[in-house]
């Protein structure tokens, strides 16, 4: 588990430091096999967010969703430390139609001390992780959690149903078996994946790492598998004791529309669901893979989400320790503007 110490803003200090601050914390978002698709460039007080096109996942990703979505998460991650920092965030989504990876402009205005709830989500940000795998077993996801966590998804526009009818969880549970078998036989996918899955000791600050995902899974019932970063090779973190495991709360984070602001909305609330839900000990798993096959993406959003469009399924409960993160040093995502 990474430091958690929150790092306060000195008075004395000038913006560019806290502009640094800011960033520094928003690397710390999750993005689709830890690609890290973001540049941040800044001006004063003013952080322009673009994504990076070279980090898209040509295969899994061709119309870039995820990767926004995964921008989408580290623009909340800025406007919580922003807030922390003791400013208030000022954003403009996608300022400038005809240059698409350009995301938003976020300017650090007016001081505003924070508060209790900007402390608390910030304190988060290091401390969040993936989980893979099971939950341990008993309510891990209390109804008033629910409650908030749908209200803080609404709070960026975004939905978040969650699936509890045995037969729908069954059948997103299948789908995403048979997407992760569809991608298995498909060459230029597993190369793509076989990119961001370093092998074990590497030096890499991107990608998911072995330590990260269990060498085993264990079924749960239902069973969402887990996508296979370890290229096959049977590596990953060492199985923990035996013990029973569970499929926790199945939740879609959805969308009215399914253009790059929609995506934007939905990493943003991806985000602070995410965040809120830490505060509770409460950690999140990931299964994406059968929103990257048009087909079943769109039985998905048919069957299971009312006509809107499903840009994530997660499943929430409480899981181990954690396990570590990497990431780049933040000035590799960080240009200055002249
Ligand atoms: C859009 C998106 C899709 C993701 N899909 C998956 C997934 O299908 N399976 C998975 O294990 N993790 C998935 N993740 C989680 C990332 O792998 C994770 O955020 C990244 O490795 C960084 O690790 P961390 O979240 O522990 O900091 C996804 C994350 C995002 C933002």
């Amino acid at each position: 588990m990474e430091p958690t110490r929150p790092r306060v803003r000195n008075v004395s200090e000038t913006p560019a430091e806290d502009v640094r601050r800011a960033v520094e914390a928003a690397v710390w978002a999750p993005s689709v096999h830890n690609t890290q698709p973001w540049i941040f460039s800044h001006r004063g007080s003013r952080i322009t967010l673009r994504a990076d096109p070279d980090r898209r996942l040509g295969v899994a990703d061709p119309t870039g969703r995820e990767m926004v979505i995964s921008c989408g998460a580290a623009l909340l991650t800025l406007r919580v430390a922003i807030r922390r920092l003791g400013y208030r965030p000022e954003v403009r989504l996608l300022p400038d139609p005809d240059r698409p990876n350009l995301l938003a402009d976020v300017i650090l205005g007016a001081r505003i001390p924070p508060d209790g709830d900007d402390r608390r989500l910030y304190d988060q940000i290091r401390r969040r992780r993936t989980h893979r795998g099971g939950f341990a077993p008993g309510d891990g996801v209390s109804p008033a959690l629910r409650a908030k966590l749908r209200l803080e998804a609404q709070r960026e526009g975004a939905g978040l149903p969650a699936v509890e009818d045995p037969h729908a969880l069954h059948s997103l549970a299948a789908l995403t078996e048979a997407a992760e078998h569809l991608q298995q036989l498909d060459a230029p996918y597993l190369h793509e994946s076989a990119r961001w899955a370093p092998r074990p000791g590497s030096p890499r600050p991107e990608g998911v790492h072995e330590e990260s995902y269990p060498r085993r899974e264990r079924r749960t019932d239902p069973y969402f598998p887990g996508r296979d970063f370890s290229r096959g090779q049977g590596w990953g973190a060492p199985p923990e004791p035996a013990r029973e495991e569970v499929t926790g709360l199945v939740l879609l984070i959805t969308t009215s529309g399914d253009a790059p602001d929609d995506w934007l909305r939905a990493g943003q609330a991806l985000q602070r669901v995410l965040l809120r839900a830490a505060q509770d000990d409460v950690s999140a798993a990931f299964h994406t893979q059968a929103l990257e096959i048009p087909e079943l993406r769109e039985l998905v959003r048919r069957r299971f989400c009312g006509g809107r469009h499903p840009q994530m399924l997660l499943r929430l409960g409480r899981a181990g320790a954690a396990r570590p993160g990497v990431r780049r040093p933040a000035e590799q995502s960080m240009v200055e503007d002249f």
